[in-house]
């Protein structure tokens, strides 16, 4: 047991905390982040950081003895899934009741394993869904600062028309277009340019290898590439993995006090540590933050948090389905793993949808077309602390998602019939299944901007307590989150750091 004092302590290395952090390092400020996953930069024995997707090892998976891909199966078998042994790494997937969620584990978070497509909102949508945020500063100073920080870049078009690598995209292209529906071309922080240097041979696959959900290892510019590897080169901030926050107080002057586990790559904790600080970010993510701090009001350590906190959860309407393709119509053995064109029907007035054209770079021809649908799905779902597991659970029934099921049928129902063409219904596990309704990749909210914070994050009930990422975000952005959220987090750390931390 070791107590240390820092100024500013940041929870987490995902989108919201990177950005937070390197605006504290910036304005001078001794900032610790501490990440429970681990630094992925070392080559493992056989070369490379990351395991590859279609044989995966400990290395993709947080603590699981049989990796979870999202599309569990193929012709209903289980042969996409192995065997391995638990292990802290990249990809967690966290089951709730009716609900699981994919999130990132290591320096980075989300960014070590997401599919690098970077979408601004609609500005009508923004503005429905924050709508007392400033949109006119968002969109005029934000969003383009976070895209510029993040290496956003578009694929060239003419290269994007050729090659065979994006075939499956074109081919479901044709297909919306046949039903009048229109596509449009999604950037990525994915260097688009590395990418076409794997395809003519002069740089290694990566892309191209079918890598993403369990790492990159070239040409994915991560946070630890980008936002991270500024903070640290302001020489204020320091990262220590491998470090969990278990709870969080406060004492009576104010400062906080978190309980931490250190643990190794194994799992076992090594040390526990008491860290105070006297300016708490909760850049954990939608799922992290809001844990920490439900267990915080209802433990009594933070008995002021208000009943808004662990509310307003959603999971961005996401809807994964796939299509079979007549025999004719072969998608391409050869498939990025990086989208880039969405189907984008979100002015639709009765069921919104943006659909990422996934690809599935099974390095065989599968003739199966795959997205991931956004919907807008009112539905909410709830935290609430579990005393006797002291975890949260997840108030969420799947019935929840039948609006968003429903918006995803109304739209690929339509291409379908245009095309004469079936839904696949053997790739979501054993049971005949076409659209999943059980698992997301965009968890959002908890601890709602304006609800559980003030317009800015700022916790209600508490100073110097900041909420930073997608926990801010209602449940739906209706696109892609990461760029909303590091947007937002941008807007909102300079408006703490003027007015919080540079006057006290
Ligand atoms: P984020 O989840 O990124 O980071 C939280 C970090 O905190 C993690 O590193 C976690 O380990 C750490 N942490 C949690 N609890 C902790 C604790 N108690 N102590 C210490 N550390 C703790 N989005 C998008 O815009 N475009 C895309 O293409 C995709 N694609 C995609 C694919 C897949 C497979 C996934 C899983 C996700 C995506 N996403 C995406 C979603 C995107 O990655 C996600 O919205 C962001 O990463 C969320 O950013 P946050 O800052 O909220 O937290």
């Amino acid at each position: 047991r070791s107590g240390s004092f820092v100024p500013a302590v940041v929870i987490g290395t995902g989108y919201g905390a990177a950005v937070s952090a390197l605006r504290l390092g910036e304005a001078g400020v001794p900032t610790l982040m501490l990440e429970m996953g681990q630094l992925w930069n070392k080559p493992a024995d056989d070369g490379n950081v990351f395991c590859g997707m279609l044989s995966p090892d400990r290395r993709s998976s947080w603590f699981k003895s049989r990796t979870e891909a999202p599309l569990g199966s193929f012709l209903w078998l289980d042969v996409i899934n192995r065997d391995i042994d638990p292990y802290a790494g990249v990809l967690d997937k966290v089951h709730f009741d009716q609900m699981s969620v994919y999130v990132g584990r290591g320096v980075g978070g989300g960014s070590l394993v997401n599919g690098g497509m970077a979408v601004v909102p609609k500005r009508s949508y923004f503005e429905e869904v924050l709508p007392r945020v400033d949109a006119a500063e968002m969109y005029d100073r934000y969003f383009p600062r976070a895209n510029s920080m993040l290496k956003v870049n578009h694929i060239d078009k003419g290269w994007f028309e050729a090659t065979e690598w994006y075939k499956f995209a074109r081919v479901s292209r044709e297909q919306a277009g046949k039903a009048d529906l229109s596509t449009t071309f999604v950037p990525n922080v994915y260097d688009f340019g590395q990418m076409q240097r794997e395809a003519a041979g002069e740089a290694p696959k990566s892309a191209l290898a079918g890598e993403v959900i369990y790492g990159n290892n070239h040409g994915k510019q991560s946070l630890d590439k980008t936002y991270l590897a500024a903070a640290l080169g302001t020489g204020k901030v320091t990262i220590e993995t491998l470090h969990q926050v278990r709870a969080i107080r406060q004492q009576p002057d104010g400062s906080y006090v978190l309980s931490v586990d250190q643990n190794d790559a194994d799992g076992k904790t090594v040390a526990h540590k008491e860290i105070a600080c006297r300016h708490l970010f909760l850049g954990a993510g939608s799922l992290g933050s809001t844990e920490l701090l439900v267990r915080a009001r209802d433990t009594g350590a933070l008995p002021d948090l208000n009943a808004e906190v662990g509310a307003g959860w959603g999971p961005n309407g996401n809807i994964m389905t796939g299509r079979a393709n007549h025999v004719w119509n072969p998608t391409g053995a050869h498939q990025s793993s990086i989208p880039a064109l969405g189907i984008d029907d979100w002015n639709n007035p009765t069921a919104p949808v943006f659909a990422e054209i996934a690809p599935m770079p099974a390095g065989l021809e599968t003739w199966v077309s795959l997205y991931l649908a956004i919907t807008k799905n009112p539905e909410r779902g709830t935290f609430v602390y579990d005393k006797a597991t002291d975890r949260a659970a997840l108030r969420w029934t799947r019935d929840q998602n039948t609006p968003a099921v429903d918006a995803a049928k109304s739209l690929f129902d339509r291409i379908n019939r245009a095309n004469g063409t079936m839904y696949r219904y053997d790739l979501f596990g054993p049971q005949l299944k076409n659209f999943s309704d059980d698992f997301c990749y965009h968890p959002l909210g908890g601890c709602v901007l304006g609800k559980a914070t003030d317009g800015y994050g700022r916790v209600a009930g508490y100073h110097n307590l900041y909420v930073t990422d997608g926990a801010l975000i209602p449940g739906s952005i209706g696109v892609n989150p990461f760029v909303t959220i590091t947007a937002l987090a941008e807007r909102n750390i300079e408006r703490i750091i003027a007015e919080d931390v540079k006057a006290a």
